[in-house]
């Protein structure tokens, strides 16, 4: 099944170009590292500090949230930790997409422990729609309607993450999207 078009790569690029301009001019003069949260943020965080202007490290966190659901659960895991201390550096979390927002609300406290100097977050989608916990990005790539999002480092069921663009699934809303690879799954 071949994914619709929702932003093609070229709007990507203009986008992802904007975001850079704008952080770049930001964190100028600051201790700034990108914080990716792993996988489907790869893709964007390579293109993105490509464009930067200013010194950054990177460094990585996965989360899984429990049970078999693809759904978050709303009970999010740390699976991999950053290999930097965060402390004293202005962190800026880098993420694929804002659905519920768990995920990212999950991030934020473990990181606020940990005294960095300074956290923002910067989305490349938003699907506020979704929005179950008050969490807002710093910095938006696009806001997108409730669908189920495929490509650019996004996946279903780890499929369709080396698509160059940004694409919806058939099958309608997120919600039904899910609901529907749930029921195979568990057949
Ligand atoms: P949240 O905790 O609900 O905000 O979910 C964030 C995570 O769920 C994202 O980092 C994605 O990994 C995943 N996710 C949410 N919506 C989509 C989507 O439409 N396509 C692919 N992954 C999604
Ligand atoms: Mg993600």
């Amino acid at each position: 099944m071949k994914p619709k078009v929702l932003i093609p790569a070229a709007r990507i690029r203009r986008t992802v170009d904007r975001l850079a301009r704008e952080i770049s001019r930001d964190y100028r003069g600051k201790n700034l590292a990108l914080v990716c949260v792993l996988k489907g943020s790869v893709v964007f965080l390579a293109d993105l500090i490509r464009r930067l202007e200013i010194p950054c490290s990177i460094d990585f966190m996965a989360v899984s949230s429990y049970g078999k659901s693809r759904k978050s659960s709303g009970v999010a895991r740390l699976v991999l930790d950053l290999r930097e201390s965060p402390e004293g550096r202005d962190i800026l979390l880098v993420e694929d997409i804002l659905d519920t927002g768990r995920t990212v609300r999950y991030l934020l406290e473990n990181l606020e422990t940990r005294r960095p100097r300074s956290i923002k977050i910067c989305a490349l989608l938003d699907k506020a729609a979704g929005r179950k916990v008050p969490v807002r990005a710093d910095y938006t790539g696009f806001r997108i309607p409730d669908r189920f999002v495929v490509g650019y480092g996004l996946d279903y069921a780890e499929r369709y993450r080396q698509l160059p663009y940004i694409g919806a699934l058939k099958g309608g809303s997120a919600a039904k999207v899910l609901r529907t690879a749930r029921r195979k799954s568990e057949k």
